[in-house]
C-alpha cells in the first residue's frame, strides 16, 4: 500500500489548481442511465472513486471511457440493473444508481451499503422517497430490491437533509407521472450541479438552490455534454494549507459562493482572502486566531472540510471548539493528530482543541477521504518528518494531492508500496 512521507515545509507560495468535483461526477455519472445514449462529462478528474462508478456502470451494460479530463457513458444497451456487493462496499455512492434504474428500467437490485469509518450512514430516506413515487422496497439477503411498473408524482418531505436522497429522488422523479414536490431537500452545490445536468438532458425542475424542489415528470430524456463543477472541498483543502502557510498563495479555479461559510471562518482566523473571479489568494496572519466550527447542511460549515480545518485550529492560538451535525462521531482523525502531539480532547462530541506552538512529525494511518488531506496538512506543519500510510483513501477523492501541493512548496513523496 502507498504512503506519504512529508517533510516540515510550510513556505508556500504560487498557485494551486482545483479539479471537478467528485462528489458531483458521481451523480452526474448515475444521471447518465436515464438518456439512452452517449453523454460526455468533462473536468473530471482521475479518481478512484470515479473508476469504481464507472466499473459499476459497465456491469450495468454502459460503455464508459474514461481519459484525460473526460468520461464519456453510452447507456443505450443499459440491461442489467445490479449494484453487486463487492462495488457498493467499496464506495458508498454506488447507491446513485438506485433511482435511475428505477425510473428507465422498473427495477434495481442494489447492494445494501453497509458500515462506513465516518459513522451509521443509513439510507432509509432514499428508500422511503422511492415507495413514496410508486416503487415497491425489499431488503433481502443484503440486497434492495426494488420494483415499479410505472413511478407516480408525490409530495415527499425528507426528515433530514440529505444530500443522497435529494439526487437520488430527483433522478427518479424525472420519469414519475405528474409533479413532484420535494420539501427540506438539500441544498448543496452538488445538488444545483445534478438539477443543471438533468434540466439539459430535458427533464423539468424548477426550485434550484431552495430547499423546496418541483419535479414535472417528461416521457424523454436526452444525452449531454456537461462540464462538471469545482471541487469546492478540494479548494477548501488547499485554502486550509494557505491559511498554514507562511506566505501568500492562490487556489485557482474555484466558485468562491460555494465556500462562504469557509471562508467567513478564515477571516476569522485571520487571513485576509482576496477573491478575482475564479481565484482566492489567501494570506495568513502572523498568528492564527482560534474560532470554533459548527458542520450544519450547506450553506452552513460542511462537514468534508471539518478534519482540515481541526488541523488550522491545532495551530491556533487559544482554544477551539469542532462539533459536526452531520455525522457526529467522524473523529478518527482525532487520535492520529495526537500522534503529532495535538492538543485535543473529545467532550461527547465535540473537540477540544488547545492550539500548540509546534506539531510534532511521527507515523499516522488514513482512516477516510477527508481525515487523510487533514494528515497531510498536520504532516506539512509537523516538526521533522511524518508518514502517511493507508493513502489509498486519499486517492478516492484527490487527484494527485501531493503533485499538486509540491507545485507550490511542500515536500511530499510518494512511497509505492
Ligand atoms: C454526501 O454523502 C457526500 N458524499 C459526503 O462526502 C458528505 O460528507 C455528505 O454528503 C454530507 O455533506 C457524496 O456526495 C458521494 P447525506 P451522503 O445523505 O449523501 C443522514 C466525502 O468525503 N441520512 O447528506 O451520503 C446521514 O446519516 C463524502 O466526499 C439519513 O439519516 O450524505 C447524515 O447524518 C463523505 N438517512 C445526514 O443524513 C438517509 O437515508 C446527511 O447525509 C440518508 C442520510
Amino acid at each position: 500500500m502507498d504512503k506519504f512521507t512529508i517533510e516540515h515545509g510550510l513556505d508556500l507560495s504560487g498557485n494551486i489548481y482545483v479539479s471537478g468535483a467528485k462528489n458531483a461526477i458521481l451523480p452526474s455519472m448515475a444521471a447518465c442511465l436515464l438518456a439512452p445514449g452517449k453523454s460526455i462529462l468533462r473536468n473530471v478528474p482521475n479518481l478512484i472513486d470515479l473508476k469504481t462508478m464507472a466499473h459499476l456502470l459497465r456491469v450495468i451494460g454502459a460503455r464508459v471511457e474514461y481519459g484525460e479530463g473526460f468520461m464519456s457513458i453510452d447507456s443505450k444497451d443499459v440491461c442489467y440493473p445490479e449494484a453487486p456487493y463487492e462495488l457498493v462496499s467499496k464506495m458508498r455512492a454506488s447507491i446513485y444508481v438506485l433511482g435511475p434504474l428505477v425510473a428507465r428500467l422498473g427495477k434495481a437490485r442494489v447492494s445494501f451499503p453497509g458500515g462506513c469509518a465516518i459513522g451509521t450512514r443509513p439510507v432509509d430516506l432514499h428508500l422511503k422517497a422511492l415507495e413514496a413515487l410508486g416503487a415497491t422496497i425489499e431488503i433481502e439477503h443484503g440486497y434492495i430490491n426494488a420494483k415499479a411498473d410505472k413511478l407516480v408524482a408525490a409530495d415527499i418531505y425528507f426528515e433530514k437533509s440529505s444530500v443522497g436522497a435529494t439526487i437520488n429522488t430527483l433522478m427518479a422523479a424525472v420519469y414519475a407521472e405528474g409533479t413532484t414536490r420535494l420539501y427540506n431537500a438539500a441544498m448543496e452545490p452538488e445538488v444545483d450541479s445534478t438539477i443543471d445536468m438533468l434540466n439539459k438532458m430535458g427533464a423539468k425542475i424548477t426550485g434550484k438552490g431552495s430547499t423546496t424542489l418541483e419535479i414535472e415528470g417528461v416521457k424523454d430524456l436526452f444525452p449531454v455534454e456537461m462540464p462538471m463543477i469545482p471541487d469546492r472541498i478540494e479548494a477548501g483543502t488547499f485554502l486550509i494549507a494557505g491559511a498554514l502557510s507562511q506566505n501568500p498563495i492562490t487556489v485557482c479555479g474555484c466558485n468562491p459562493e460555494h465556500l462562504t461559510a469557509l471562508l467567513d471562518k478564515l477571516r476569522e482566523t485571520g487571513c485576509k482572502l482576496d477573491i478575482l473571479g475564479a481565484d482566492i489568494t489567501i494570506t495568513p496572519p502572523e498568528t492564527i486566531k482560534s474560532t470554533n466550527i459548527l458542520t450544519l447542511p450547506h450553506p452552513g460549515f460542511p462537514t468534508d472540510l471539518q478534519a482540515q480545518f481541526t488541523v488550522l485550529m491545532c495551530m491556533a492560538e487559544g482554544i477551539s471548539t469542532v462539533e459536526d451535525t452531520i455525522f457526529p462521531d467522524r473523529f478518527m482523525h482525532v487520535a492520529e493528530l495526537s500522534r503529532l502531539q495535538a492538543d485535543i480532547r473529545m467532550e461527547r462530541n465535540i473537540a477540544i482543541i488547545k492550539g500548540v506552538k509546534d506539531l510534532s512529525g511521527a507515523e499516522v494511518m488514513a482512516t477516510d477521504l477527508r481525515a487523510s488531506a487533514a494528515l497531510v496538512l498536520a504532516g506539512m506543519a509537523a516538526k521533522g518528518t511524518t508518514t502517511v500510510s493507508r493513502i489509498y483513501h486519499i486517492d478516492r477523492g484527490y487527484d494527485r494531492i501531493e503533485e499538486k501541493l509540491n507545485s507550490i512548496g511542500a515536500k511530499i513523496r510518494r512511497e509505492i508500496g
